[in-house]
Parts: C-alpha cells; structure tokens; sequence
C-alpha cells in the first residue's frame, strides 16, 4: 500500500479537505450530529448575533482533522445568512494575499482560515488589526519612499481551525472571543453519521454493518464517510448493493482495517514500539525517524486514536503500547511488574 492509499494518510485529509464531499456535509445545526459541547454554546453566540444584527464574534477550532471544523464553519455561515469564504495558512504566502481577502469581504461575511497555525508572521500580523478593530496598515513600497496606507474593513467573523491550539502565538489565540475544542465522536454518533450519509446516497445499509462501520472509523466522521463509500463499491460490484455483514467485513479485510477500526500504520506504530523498544517508552521522534512520517502527522493524525481505543500511553518518558495493544496484535504482554517502572501517570511528555 502506498502512502496515498492509506485511509487516513495526511496526503487523503490535505485531498479531502480540498474537495470534500458536499453532498453529504450538513448545512444547518439542525443536522449537525455530535460536538454538543461546542454546538450548544454556538447556538447561544449566533441566536444573538443575529439578533443584535451584528457580526459573530472571532471563532477559534482546535483538535484532530477530520472532525467536521470546516462543515461547521459553512454552517456558521449559512446559520448568520452570510457569505463563507475559505483559504488556508499555507496557501497564504504574502500578506498581500491576506489584505486582498480580507478587503473584499461584506459585512458580516466569515473568512475561514484552516490550519491557522501555518500562517506566515507578515499575514498574522496584519491579521492582529484586521480581528481586532477591523482595519489593516499596508506598508507600499520600500526604503525612505515606503509609505503606510490604512484600509478599513468590514466587521467579518474570522473562523480559525487548527490541530493544535497550543502552536498558535499568544498574540492571535488570544483575539479570539469563542475557543471551542472537537473530540473524537463516540461509535453511536458516527452511527447516526453513516445512517444520514447512506439515506443521502441512496444506499441501504443493516443496523449490524452500520455500528460496524461506525465503530472501525476510528472516531471520525470524514473516515465514516469515506469507509462507507468503500462498502457501497463493494457491495455495487459483489452483492445487489445492499451493505450487510458479510459485505461490511470482506470490503474492511480488503481495505487492511481491522476489528478496532486500525490500519496499517497504526499498526506499524504499535509493532514498532513492542517489537524494537520492548512496549516502551520511546520518544516521538525516534517513531517519527523510524516509521518515516512526520512528527506532527503521527502526534495529530494516529495518537489520537490510538490513546482514545486504549492502545497507546503518552508519558514523561515517551509514547507506550499498553497491554491492550499487544493482545489485538496477537502477542503476550509482559508481566505487569516488567512494566511497573513506566507506570502511566497520564501526563503528556511535552
Ligand atoms: N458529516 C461530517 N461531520 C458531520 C457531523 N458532525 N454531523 C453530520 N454529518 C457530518
């Protein structure tokens, strides 16, 4: 399997996050499943931005990809009845770029910045004004002829989205006035997901395939999605399209994912750590180095799942494969007092 085909490979988030399939993303609140913690409170902020007729404050999304920021984004949108524009940090190269979005917004209108944390010092710096009394200095020209123009803009709704809140600067986190962190869903509202996106698709799917699809796509709605699109194919070419059991369970074999929803380079993760450092503890990098991924793809993309489905330990002495994790791969933990020394104390080593 090549680095593209993997199911939740950084390359397939950067794909999707492009082109994501609008037909299944919820347009209303009304439709969005999960996330109550952060959908409840938004629900208040909006209702009364609407009614003050005013702009909603600057919102800041933090937590991993694939978690439906950029969906709630477009429904902030459509809730205020405004104009969604959409850019990312790094597609931001000068803060030329940024001076030229932010000056063709309309009042109200919400600029979506996705993964904020890439943004260039220049474009963050203009966005400090831009956020916080609507207006950027452009600086035109260079030397003693320099000259600063200010332009004033229009009140906009900045809606940040990153996978780490801690790797923004003080500065910017701080311009924001909602903060609101995503989780990885529970297997019941992933459930629901796959439910709306099999009516949304024309599929018919049974209660039993539904839950386990929902529970191997490992907490995240855009690998719910995707799975179920996989099963579909699956059951189109090799049954009459219905999705059943048997169907469900050939197309997850096909796709390497197995019964707690892992693939192969979550696998690799673990078999590394309980093969070559013993269970651990092993620093990241060294699992970054020897596995071939970035440091930050391992930490955003696969950790979190991993931890949440018990198989992985974050400690002061780095990352451990709990007892869980050698049992699903088929092997026997050592005894518990070999272990002992590296008790997890639940803190993280950063
Ligand atoms: N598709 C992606 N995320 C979703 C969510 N939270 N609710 C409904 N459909 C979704």
């Amino acid at each position: 399997m090549d680095n593209n085909d993997r199911v939740v490979s950084a390359a397939n988030i950067a794909r999707d996050d492009e082109y994501a399939d609008a037909s299944l993303r919820p347009k209303r609140l009304s439709e969005y499943i999960g996330q109550r913690n952060v959908t409840d409170n938004l629900k208040v902020f909006i209702g009364a931005a609407v009614s003050r007729g005013d702009a909603l404050d600057h919102v800041l999304f933090y937590g991993p990809p694939g978690l439906g920021k950029t969906t709630l984004a477009g429904i902030i949108a459509n809730e205020l009845g405004v104009d969604l524009r959409i850019t990312s940090g790094p597609a931001i190269e000068r803060a030329g770029d940024l001076a030229a979005l932010l000056t063709n917004l309309n009042e109200g209108d919400v600029l979506f910045i996705d993964e904020i944390h890439r943004l260039n010092r220049n474009a963050e710096e203009i966005l400090y004004s831009a956020m916080e009394d609507y207006e950027i200095d452009m600086i035109v020209g260079k030397g003693p002829s320099a000259r600063s123009y200010r332009i004033d803009l229009k009140k906009f709704t900045l809606i940040g989205a990153t996978t780490r809140a801690g790797n923004l600067s003080a500065p910017l986190r701080d311009r924001f006035g909602i903060i609101s962190k995503f989780e990885l869903y529970t297997p019941v509202e992933l459930g629901e997901i796959i439910r709306r996106s099999a009516a949304l698709l024309g599929t018919e799917i049974d209660g039993e395939s539904l839950m386990e699809l929902a529970k191997r796509s490992r907490g995240t709605p855009r690998v719910a999605n995707r799975l179920l699109k996989r099963v579909r194919d699956f059951a189109q070419v090799k049954g009459d399209g219905h999705i059943g059991m048997a169907i469900t369970d050939e197309a997850l074999s096909s796709l390497a994912i197995d019964k707690m929803g892992l693939e192969g380079l979550d696998r690799e993760i673990l078999r590394l750590i309980i093969d070559k450092f013993g269970g651990g503890p092993v620093g990241i990098d060294t699992i970054a180095a020897a596995i071939g991924e970035e440091r930050v793809t391992i930490e955003d993309v696969y950790e979190p799942y991993l931890m949440q489905a018990g198989f992985l330990h974050r400690t002061k002495q780095g990352r451990m494969a709990s007892r869980d994790a050698w049992s699903h791969l088929g092997l026997t933990p050592p005894e518990r007092s070999v272990q002992l020394g590296f008790m997890v104390d639940g803190s993280e080593d950063e």
